[in-house]
């Protein structure tokens, strides 16, 4: 289990355990916080008793902190039942408050811990393992993959799913559960699907997979082809393909109980007096690199619906210029990792000037968070390529997240327009979805043709200008190509003397239904690096048909409202600068002179 768990902890890797139940019906846990190896040692030195039944979790924190009484298997039914969860249950709290008054008695601060009570309290009820997992699944609102035993039941592992994944892997006499095949690689290459709302019984020789209503329903069996160091990033070649194709996930994970279906926004898990967020008069974002991008993507958003000023700063310049922060600042820190010490540092010098601190941060329990007032998590899970792709889309929701929250709190005046935009939220994962599975196969031929490229210019006006940054920074990042993004409309005051014969440039096109005829502007930027001899590749909107005339190629994204197109154009040029260093020959994963988490200043 522990080799299983091994391959899975890219997925998680603050806190690990495991539950195992021997033949004669006694279940034992150990877990630990820290990497696998805690738990690993810790396990060498007080071995559990022999069994052939168990369940293993490594853990990414979500609800409470990343300690040894967070961590999973959590218990119910008197220990005799043990518990293991990925994802976020949103009406935990509603359910817990019940379960208290019955009596349950609760040691963590998880989610997880809720669920293994009611499901203690349902199989009380039922007597039936299988029938009580029904019921629960039916209770419990959000993301959820959860297993559990039970010491009545040596030899049987029953679960759920909805929203996160989960797989069987078919052995001979023998069979396994995982949250992706690498859990059961080694063991197993036939592997069952199992569809949404879902519950699943396994034995050493059975597998019965039910809907919630207890009705068998069929079950799609395949042959897994990877080899088992591909399977370790979830089957894609690199860390970097499988988190570009995780973005429809992250983007909805970061969205997921953050609003209610009237559109009310409820961000009190930030923790902050309201009358503070109220009374502030400047928002500065500090953030490096691509966060930083995505904090620049957001101030457009920002100042358009809540009215207040929006300043964007490289986190290594804010420190060291003397800048005017006071009480009525919001500083916003935008970090992936939590650990970048340029932001870190800004962070401290902001909060002695007296200024209040939003994290937007990727990495639970991580410094920045710690040392903010507040903090509101991306949830887009562990990003383990070097080069940000799934944290930059988060992080833009995560910012709008923010500013149609504070333009909620004052009163805000474009009560329409927001809640459209939250509608339009929550279609971009499919949106990025449809990308990923019809649009990428144009890019990587662009890529491939593009191979010896020697620089590349991307342009883009309001939201499309850090989206060419951002397609500039991925490009340098991975495939180590001189590029720049400019702002289109700043062209004709000095780059479009490097416009020659050939030279490749990528226009972000905003919407035709966008404000003041921006999309003329950038046809006419198009039309004048065309005129001087420029290779033009253009990412539009489904249905522009005007760009045709002035492009090499066309790149479609689907359409949506302006301020939300930061979310789909990026990623063509994500793909763009994978496929690019794939075919160069390149590690996408970790492109040299770069680390994931840069810790000094
Ligand atoms: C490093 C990484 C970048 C990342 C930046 C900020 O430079 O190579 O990909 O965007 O740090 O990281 P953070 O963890 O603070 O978002």
């Amino acid at each position: 289990m522990l080799a299983g768990l091994k391959r899975l902890e890219y997925r998680g890797y603050d806190s690990a355990g495991v539950a195992l139940v021997t033949p004669d019906g006694e279940l034992a846990t150990a877990k630990k916080a820290g990497k696998l190896s805690n738990l690993t040692d810790d396990l060498e030195a007080n071995a559990l008793p022999l069994a052939q039944t168990g369940i293993g979790h490594t853990r990414w924190a979500t609800h409470g902190g990343p300690t040894d009484v967070n961590a999973h298997p959590h218990l119910g039914d008197g220990g005799r039942l043990a518990l293991i969860h990925n994802g976020i249950i949103e009406n935990f709290a509603q359910l817990k408050a019940p379960l208290v008054a019955e009596g349950f008695e609760f040691t963590s601060e998880t989610d997880t811990e809720v669920a293994a009570a009611q499901l203690a309290k349902n199989y009380r009820a039922t007597g039936d393992l299988t029938a009580a997992m029904r019921e629960t699944a039916a209770q419990l609102e959000g993301a959820f993959t959860l297993l559990a035993v039970h010491a009545d039941l040596p030899g049987t592992v029953v679960a759920a799913r909805r929203n996160s994944p989960l797989v069987i892997g078919l052995g001979e006499g023998e069979n396994f559960l995982g949250s992706d095949v690498a859990a059961f690689i080694d063991y197993t290459r036939t592997a069952v699907e199992i569809g949404q709302d879902e519950v699943v019984t396994i034995t050493p020789d059975s597998v019965v997979i039910t809907d919630l209503a207890g009705k068998v329903v069929p079950s799609e069996q395949f042959e897994v082809d990877w080899d088992t160091a591909s399977a370790e990033k979830g089957g894609f070649s690199s860390f970097m393909d499988k988190e570009i194709h995780d973005q429809p996930q992250a983007v909805g994970d970061t969205l997921l109980g953050r609003f209610d279906t009237e559109g009310k926004l409820s961000l009190d898990e930030m923790h902050i007096d309201e009358n503070v967020l109220k009374s502030i008069d400047k928002i500065v974002v500090v953030a490096c690199g691509t966060a930083a991008y995505a904090g620049q993507v957001a101030k457009y958003a920002i100042e358009h619906w809540c009215r207040i000023p929006v300043e964007v700063e490289l986190a290594h310049e804010f420190r060291y210029r003397d800048p005017v922060v006071n009480e009525k600042t919001l500083i916003v820190a935008i970090s992936q990792s939590g650990e970048t010490m340029d932001t870190i540092m800004a962070v401290r010098h902001a909060r002695q000037q007296g200024a209040k601190v939003i994290a937007i941060c990727n990495t639970f329990g991580s410094t920045i968070p710690r040392e903010s007032d507040a903090v509101l998590y991306t949830h887009a899970g562990p990003e383990i390529a070097v080069a940000s792709t799934k944290a930059f889309l988060s992080q833009v929701v995560a910012c709008y997240l923010l500013g149609l929250y504070l333009a909620q709190l004052r009163g805000n005046k474009f009560r329409d327009e927001i809640a459209l935009i939250l509608k339009d939220l929550q279609t971009i994962p499919e949106k990025i979805q449809r990308i990923l599975d019809e649009g990428k196969d144009q890019v990587l031929g662009l890529a491939r043709r593009n191979e010896d490229v020697g620089s590349v210019l991307f342009l883009g006006r309001h939201v499309g200008y850090p989206v060419a940054m951002e397609g500039a920074l991925k490009l340098k990042e991975l495939a180590y190509i001189h590029a720049e993004g400019f702002a289109a409309g700043e062209l004709k005051h000095g780059p479009i003397a490097l416009i020659d014969d050939g030279q490749l440039v990528i226009i972000v096109v905003p919407s035709k239904r966008g404000r003041d005829s921006l999309h003329a502007k950038v046809i006419s930027n198009i039309q004048e690096v065309r005129a001087r001899g420029a290779n033009t590749v253009v990412i539009a909107e489904e249905g522009d048909e005007d760009v045709r005339e002035f492009a090499s190629e066309v790149i479609y994204v689907p359409e949506t409202s302006t301020l939300l197109a930061p979310l789909l154009t990026t990623v063509p040029l994500q793909i763009f600068a994978m496929e690019l260093a794939t075919a160069k020959g390149l590690d996408v994963d970790q492109p040299r002179n770069l680390a994931k988490s840069v810790t000094v200043e």
